[in-house]
């Protein structure tokens, strides 16, 4: 068990749609006794509407610069943040998550999963993803290809904003959770 540690920088989870990273999130702020930042919450919280609906009304584009918003916002909260998976595709963010660990100012993981682990996760919960199935009439094998589509663009993005690469794939949460634990402090 590993004892309760102070956080000192943001940890920022990023990764795909369905990697875990609200619920290894949740879980590695409990374990270090820190806060923990849903950046989709804040993105509803501030629109006054689910994604889903925010997408259906207002487009992506305005969804994508409430996000941006809430990205700065975090930048010099020392806690656990549980980003979206789109947020790397936008340069300037990807800039921010970069900037900030490169600077030793945040730690940034990215939660790395296979596509049919992502997308046996996204369709648990149907209609929440409106860039996957807005309409939930896709099928498995059809949520798969597309997965595999959005993931081909992003994970290169994914692996330049992040300091440490952790799957978890077939892996317990409280296991993917001490990895990411471990990857603020790599040498103790
Ligand atoms: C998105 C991921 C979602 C949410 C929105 C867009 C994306 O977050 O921000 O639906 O573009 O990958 P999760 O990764 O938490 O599902």
């Amino acid at each position: 068990m590993t004892p309760p540690q102070v956080l000192s920088r943001p940890l920022f989870l990023i990764g795909f749609m369905g990697c875990g990273k609200s619920s290894v999130g949740r879980f590695v702020a409990r374990r270090l006794d820190a806060p923990f930042v849903d950046l989709d919450a804040r993105i509803e919280e501030r629109a006054g509407t689910s994604i889903a609906q925010l997408f259906a009304t207002q487009g992506e584009d305005v969804f994508r610069k409430i996000e941006t918003q809430v990205l700065q916002e975090a930048l010099h909260q020392p806690a656990v943040i549980a980003t979206g998976g789109g947020i790397v595709t936008r340069e300037s963010n990807r800039e921010v998550l970069k900037n900030a660990s490169q600077s030793g100012g945040a730690v940034v993981v990215y939660l790395r999963a296979q596509p049919e682990t992502l997308a046996s996760r996204i369709r648990r919960q149907p209609g929440v993803r409106p860039l996957i199935d807005a309409q939930s009439t896709l099928s498995h094998a059809q949520t798969i290809v597309r997965v595999r589509e959005l993931l081909a663009e992003r994970t290169p993005w994914y692996q330049a904003c992040a300091d440490v690469v952790i799957n978890s794939d077939g892996c317990a949460l409280d296991e993917v959770a001490r990895a990411v634990i471990e990857a603020l402090h790599p040498h103790s």
